[in-house]
């Protein structure tokens, strides 16, 4: 009887996941069962994996294979299962060589390990880059726990209040800092009331960090958070000069500066 349960366990999935796929003209779920057979799955080794902190190897199937129809031009959102949301420009992930995109596939028979203690796995599904470096890739595309990836129209058309001025040029520094705020910061930060994820903070209602914090304050938090304040809870991760180096960071502040001047009225 015990020997019976045993084996009982052994062969039911610890659990049955599904990736919602939703695309537009094309939508489907897969089954983790379905991804695993795919037949461009390989295994892949990530060094210095983003989540892990360490080298890593998955399998994997290059995710461009799984955006059937999506063109550069779109754009993607990544939602996780707790709703942690990364918005995501579809070029990079459609690209095959240089940094490229991979949905990592954990198989329920052989669990990846937890983020950290007492945590849940970056499973089920996980995007991963392989030579992130060559793209400029950010930490907020590496999202984990992938519940859906879903086809949206551009951020500055879903929310407005996000705009700079309009008659700003396109190359003006302010708009390039924006760029930089949807990559780096819109995965965790509404703005204005507008954006997916309520994670952390507004960052403009209803004050801007650039109203209460210097600005030389200000960029030593968004590299260390914890460098200026400290608690075990925080969540906020540091952004190193690899990331956003000091000229972008520059750009990221001006939007930001820019934007107290924007304030949606309640
Ligand atoms: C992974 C989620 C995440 C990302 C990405 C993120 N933040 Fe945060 N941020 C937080 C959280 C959560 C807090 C609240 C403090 C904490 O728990 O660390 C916070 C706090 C802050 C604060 C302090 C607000 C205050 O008054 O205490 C500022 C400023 C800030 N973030 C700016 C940014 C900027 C700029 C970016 C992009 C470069 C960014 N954050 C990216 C999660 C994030």
């Amino acid at each position: 009887m015990l020997i019976l349960f045993g084996a009982l366990l052994l062969s039911t999935p610890l659990y049955a996941a599904q990736l919602n796929l939703e695309l537009g003209a094309s939508n489907r779920t897969w089954q983790t069962e379905e991804l695993l057979k795919h037949p461009q799955i390989q295994t892949i080794t990530i060094n210095n994996d983003v989540s892990y902190k360490r080298d890593m190897s998955y399998r994997a199937v290059p995710l461009a294979a799984l955006l059937t129809g999506i063109k550069p031009e779109d754009h993607l959102q990544a939602v996780a299962l707790d709703g942690f949301a990364a918005e995501l420009a579809a070029a990079p992930l459609l690209n095959d060589k240089g940094a490229r995109a991979w949905l990592a596939i954990e198989d329920p028979g052989k669990p990846w390990p937890a983020l950290s203690e007492g945590k849940h796995s970056a499973g089920p599904f996980y995007l991963v880059w392989t030579d992130p470096q060559a793209g400029n890739i950010s930490p907020e595309q590496w999202p984990f726990e992938v519940a859906s990836i879903k086809r949206m129209a551009p951020v500055a058309e879903r929310f407005p209040a996000l705009l700079p001025d309009p008659a700003l040029k396109a190359d003006d520094p302010v708009n390039k800092g924006f760029a930089l705020f949807q990559k780096n910061c819109l995965a965790c930060h509404r703005l204005n009331g507008a954006g997916d994820s309520q994670f952390g903070p507004d960052l403009n209602i209803p004050f801007n960090p650039t109203e209460y914090f210097g600005v030389d304050f200000l960029k030593r938090y968004i590299r260390d958070p914890q460098s200026l304040r400290q608690w075990p809870q925080a969540k906020m991760p540091g952004f190193t000069a690899q990331v956003l180096p000091d000229g972008d960071m520059e750009m990221l502040v001006g939007y930001l500066k820019h934007m107290a001047g924007r304030k949606v009225k309640p």
